[in-house]
């Protein structure tokens, strides 16, 4: 029987691809995934892994799309809660009552701790990061936020202006005002910035695109004591972290205390509908808040029918197989493999840190991310660099991963160090000299140059060892 969802593709049909996916979406979106041997068409969907349907190859997916795979690619439990679902539902009318958004608010809730019992429906992490951000505003009357350096929450207005990350923000300035960045970590920045106009302070527990920072417990400890003597809305951002990913339901959990304010996505989806939800303190100001304006965040897609019914599967599925469980076992072997693989690496490697499957590898050098992501790419592992510190590659792998299937990853990623350090033989004394250094880091060197050794690949591979 052909597995679900595989079809051959050749090299002709994915030379079209992408060269329509040049013309209609992107060119350097192209030319950026084929520099590290990523340009893969995904088929094959099952569990840890998918398969390449041009070269055939099975790569184990160690991205999740930032992690939104927590239960795993495919799975046959979501997938036949959401083909059940279609056989009667659509996504609903927004706005309107319905038994799925209640079921759904109702399990949600009951798997938070402290009194996070009200619900925000939302279509994805950005939406509720601006849900989260307008409800803490909105509450306390106040217009300023507090937010971290290097931090990740979208790509739009709110989330945009939350973002630690000048480039993303540079292209469309003016954003929204009153948001301060300071470091993360640094409870005294934190302080001085923190006046009678800040509505909000907001963090990832662990920040995932900024490069697998954990937030230490004297930090989360000064935050909620800032925040209660200041009346400002203490914000989490559990997008990434959310489901067991740490190791524990909620990254929350590790600190033994409850924000104001939670908002979460990606994971909630079970990979196959878009789902997203902020949730809230049963206490004053923020109840009477929404009670008096319940249109105060509102989408067609956020909450809608289908994307409940599926989130509750996923919910579901995490709780009857003590999902976190799974990952804070399988995790601490996995970071202790990796760990293992710095030591014997120490000219390369920096530090190797994370919580459950949320780990990262910190390079010497930002130019070794790139590098690294190619060497895996070839031994069948695709990993990537953090979005906001590219010297960063993050694992974020599905949490049923099986502890065989972290041993076999392990063994590619050794497999891939050996192979990177051939290159870094002469990469890395070019990399002691600033401007050589200056010139690897340089994403505009570094893709043209990945891509002319892949046309030379693919030349080589064409015309000598075909003949
Ligand atoms: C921590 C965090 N917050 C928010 C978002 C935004 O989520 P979405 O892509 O669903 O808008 C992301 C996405 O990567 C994220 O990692």
């Amino acid at each position: 029987m052909e597995d679900r969802g595989y079809r051959k593709m050749d090299v002709q049909e994915r030379d079209y691809i992408q060269h329509l996916f040049g013309k209609h979406i992107s060119r350097g979106q192209v030319r950026y995934l084929r520099c590290a041997h990523l340009d893969i068409y995904e088929c094959n969907r099952k569990g840890c892994t998918v398969t390449d349907a041009v070269s055939g190859g099975k790569f184990f997916d160690c991205f999740s799309s930032a992690g939104c795979f927590n239960v795993g690619r495919g799975n046959p439990t979501i997938i036949a809660a959401l083909e059940q679902a279609l056989d009667n539902y659509d996504i609903g009318s927004h706005q309107i009552l319905s038994e799925h958004k209640i079921r759904f608010a109702e399990k949600l809730s009951n798997l938070c701790p402290g009194d996070l019992k009200r619900v925000v429906l939302c279509a994805s992490g950005a939406d509720a990061c601006a849900g989260a951000i307008k409800l803490a505003k909105g509450a306390t009357g106040r217009n300023d936020v507090i937010t971290m350096e290097k931090a990740y929450h979208g790509h739009e207005g709110f989330s945009l202006s939350a973002n630690g990350k000048d480039y993303y923000k540079e292209l469309f300035l003016p954003l929204m005002p009153g948001f301060s960045v300071v470091p993360f970590n640094d409870l005294e920045a934190v302080r001085k910035a923190a006046s009678k106009n800040t509505a909000a302070i907001i963090l990832e527990p662990v920040q995932g695109e900024g490069g697998i920072h954990v937030a230490s417990q004297e930090y989360m400890k000064g935050l909620r004591k800032l925040c209660d003597e200041l009346g400002i809305m203490l914000i989490f951002d559990e997008v990434q972290t959310g489901f067991g990913r740490t190791g524990k339901l909620w990254a929350m959990e590790h600190y033994g205390m409850v924000p104001d304010i939670m908002f979460t996505a990606k994971s909630l989806s079970g990979g196959v509908y878009p789902n997203g939800a902020v949730l809230y303190r049963d206490r004053e100001p923020l109840v009477g808040y929404v009670e008096d304006n319940p249109a105060f965040h509102t989408s067609h897609s956020g909450g809608s029918d289908l994307g409940c019914i599926v989130s509750s599967s996923v919910l579901d599925f995490i709780v009857e197989n003590k999902l976190w469980e799974h990952a804070d076992k399988v995790g601490r072997r996995f970071k202790e493999g990796l760990m293992e693989i710095g030591r014997q690496n120490i000219g390369i490697v920096r530090e190797v840190r994370g919580l459950g499957l949320m780990i990262g590898i910190e390079y010497k050098y930002e130019f070794i991310g790139a590098l690294m992501a190619d060497c895996l790419a070839k031994q069948g592992v695709w990993a990537v660099y953090s979005g906001n510190a590219p010297q960063v590659m993050r694992f974020q792998i599905p949490l049923t991963a099986s502890m065989e299937e972290v041993e076999e990853l392990l063994d590619k990623i050794r497999a891939a160090v050996k192979a990177m350090k051939v290159y870094l033989v002469f990469l890395l004394p070019l990399a002691k000299v600033p401007l050589f250094r200056m010139t690897l880091d340089n994403l505009k060197v570094q893709i043209p140059a990945f891509n002319l050794v892949r046309d030379m690949e693919e030349l080589f591979f064409t015309y000598v060892l075909r003949k």
